[in-house]
């Protein structure tokens, strides 16, 4: 996926791109002037919002950001002006995605961090700090997900179980009191945790671990309120990435479309613009939610 790609047009500043997904091309180009950002020209396919968001001058932190999702994350937010720390315990995929805003014209470094690991996830927000001399926002997108194990909580290995719950639920905490004070010091800014619709279905200890991440989200929004840092969660539906293909395979996928409102799986695209807007300060009066972003698949009454 390409970038976007930056060009100053007298006092404009213009970015255009040319994403190619899953066969489709979606181009466009958008004109920040003014503070103002709206995006001209054609676009095709359900992933580009008529409106963009501005976070020039704005620090983030993207945990798990070396591929998939998190991966995608971190994209839009420097495609949008902000400087990006991409986090992953994988550092050579969390260098590779730098690696690539750089070229596109943003801004970017790389950290491996462990969430589970408290002094890890202190050297990642230093490491914000070190980089771009502030922190507004962290997404907390990490998780075992790819080649997790498929076995039930009454069954599934103790130490397995312990090393999945600090990483996918505690994991979100680790960071936030890692990255907090610097957050509230550069003058406040906000949280995006990434649960999963799992949290409202049968799904063993990742379902559990992702309702762990909707409680988390509701309390540490009151933890935080009071530090204009506001928290918040998206919960995503099916989203078609390489480490969902190997936890859910192809006839089980099938069925799980068909469930769906939307009758499509979703894409990493479809999930940023709730991030992005969750982020923005259009979002400024909202902490505590979570967002399902997921075709329809959970009603909650
Ligand atoms: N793909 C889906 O269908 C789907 C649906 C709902 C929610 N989610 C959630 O979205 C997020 C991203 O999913 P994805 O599909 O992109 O999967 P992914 O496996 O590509 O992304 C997870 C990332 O976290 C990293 N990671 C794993 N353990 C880590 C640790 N201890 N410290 C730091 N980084 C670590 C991995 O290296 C990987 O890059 C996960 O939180 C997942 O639970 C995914």
């Amino acid at each position: 996926m390409d970038g976007w790609r930056r060009l100053v047009e007298g006092r404009r500043l213009v970015e255009g791109r040319r994403v190619v997904e899953g066969g489709r091309v979606v181009e466009g180009r958008r004109v920040v002037e003014g503070g103002v950002v709206t995006t001209e020209g054609s676009t095709s396919g359900a992933t580009a919002p008529t409106v963009e968001f501005d976070f020039t001058g704005k620090v983030a932190v993207v945990t798990g950001a070396g591929g998939g999702i998190g991966q995608a994350y971190a994209e839009a937010l420097a495609a949008a002006g902000a400087a990006v720390l991409v986090a992953d315990i994988d550092d050579d995929r969390a260098a590779a995605v730098a690696a690539g805003i750089r070229d596109g014209g943003g801004s970017a470094a790389s950290c491996r961090v462990d969430v589970a690991d408290p002094a890890s996830a202190e050297a990642m927000a230093a490491a914000a700090l070190d980089s771009f001399g502030s922190l507004h926002y962290l997404v907390n997108n990490a998780a075992i997900f790819g080649g997790m194990q498929l076995d039930l909580l009454l069954t599934v290995d103790w130490a397995y179980l312990e090393r999945f719950l600090s990483v996918n639920l505690l994991g979100a905490l680790t960071c936030t009191r890692a990255c907090y004070r610097a957050m509230r010091t550069s003058g406040g800014g906000a949280v995006v945790n990434q649960s999963s619709t799992a949290a409202y279905l049968y799904a063993g200890f990742y379902g559990l671990a992702k309702a762990g991440v909707n409680s988390l989200t509701q309390q540490l929004a009151h933890e935080l309120g009071g530090q204009s840092i506001r928290v918040n969660a998206i919960a995503p539906g099916p989203i078609d990435t390489e480490a969902a293909r190997t936890v859910v395979p192809e006839e089980f996928m099938t069925p799980i479309i068909n469930s769906l409102a939307i009758k499509r799986q979703g894409s990493p695209a479809d999930l940023v613009g709730m991030c992005l807007f969750l982020l923005s300060d259009r979002a400024s009066w909202i902490t505590g939610q979570i967002f399902n972003v997921d075709g329809g698949q959970v009603f909650r009454a």
